[in-house]
């Protein structure tokens, strides 16, 4: 008989007829979220998952779910999941690193363009039937090019940020927890700086950390009051890494020009006050989702279940410890 696998959102009909080749699979093309009693149920005699960000693994889901060897999220980020919960319990838990990397960074520099020169905003002009005409001080934007970039988080993401901001002819500045390479600093044309100049000096803010204790509102009120008169931030990384709060005030009375964010604190829902700004640039959480890169994430979420539930040796295994316990 084939393992029971649970897919617990939509996904493409091929990454279904991969898993179905294994297993026995239970999915949701209906896309309903599921809450935690449905997931609960859902995974009654379930040995692998495939989940998205929205689901949460933690002690409690897993006390429930005594069959589950395997969680494999279509994401690179894994703040759903308790990493360590899991381990203890003896299952694997996989992400999706790499095949986002350029899409994501892609669409940070499509938050960067439309903020920095009020796309959104100017287009939401026009279709109000409110144009008059060109005049001289219309939009006035800030630009991009020559501006000085500043990154924090100098991961895959981060680098592939810093590598499209050679076409601007831009001072790219950056701050990690660790310093990078030299072959990496020099192919990023990228300086390392401390966290206070990066803040201090960045004319735009990218964020590209992962979401953890340690880099929860790693943006909040001090920091940006630390930034420049005029600065953008902008954040494809996860919500909760910002202060929302904090940045409706940077954003309402400076220090900051505008922010460009595809995440918020408590997605789906949003800060009204946020949403009121015409300074701010908003998306759903879309930076990864191009057809192709969506599909590569499903796809390989799919090949690390398949490979956790026949060999043990997932390719993105995060948490190698679980054999242990
Ligand atoms: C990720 O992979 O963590 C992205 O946020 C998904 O869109």
């Amino acid at each position: 008989m084939k393992p029971k696998v649970l897919v617990t959102r939509e996904v493409f009909d091929d990454v279904l007829a991969y898993l179905a080749g294994f297993f026995e699979v239970a999915s949701n093309q209906a896309d309903l979220p599921m809450d935690r009693e449905t997931l609960v149920r859902n995974l009654a005699g379930m040995s692998g998952v495939m989940t998205t960000l929205v689901d949460r693994v933690d002690a409690d889901l897993l006390a429930v779910c005594p069959t589950l060897k395997a969680v494999c999220n279509i994401a690179v980020g894994f703040n759903n999941i308790d990493l360590a919960a899991c381990a203890r319990a003896g299952v694997m838990v996989t992400n999706t690193p790499g095949v986002l990397d350029d899409s994501t960074a892609d669409f940070t520099w499509a938050l960067i363009l439309a903020t920095a020169r009020r796309v959104v905003e100017s287009d939401a002009h026009l279709r109000a039937g409110q144009w008059q005409g060109w005049y001289l001080k219309q939009f006035l934007g800030t630009d991009v090019h020559h501006a000085t970039l500043g990154i924090l988080g100098m991961g895959r993401i981060g680098r592939k940020v810093a590598r499209r901001a050679a076409g601007f002819d831009m001072t790219v500045l950056y701050h990690n927890a660790r310093q990078a390479s030299a072959e990496v600093e020099r192919a990023c044309n990228a300086t390392f700086v401390s966290k206070e100049a990066l803040l201090a000096q960045a004319d735009i803010l990218c964020l590209h950390v992962p979401y953890t204790p340690e880099t929860h509102h790693i943006i909040g009120r001090p920091e940006l009051a630390m930034m420049k008169p005029g600065a953008i931030l902008i954040n494809a990384a996860r919500g909760g890494v910002v202060d929302d709060a904090a940045l409706v005030k940077a954003l309402a009375g400076g220090p900051l020009a505008g922010a460009g964010l595809d995440v918020f604190e408590n997605e789906p829902a949003l800060n009204p006050a946020l949403v009121a700004l015409a300074n701010v640039v908003l998306t759903p959480h879309i930076a990864s989702s191009s057809a192709a890169t969506r599909h590569g994430m499903a796809m390989l979420a799919a090949h690390n279940l398949v490979a956790a539930l026949t060999t043990g040796k997932p390719p993105n295994l995060l948490n190698p410890e679980y054999r242990q316990t």
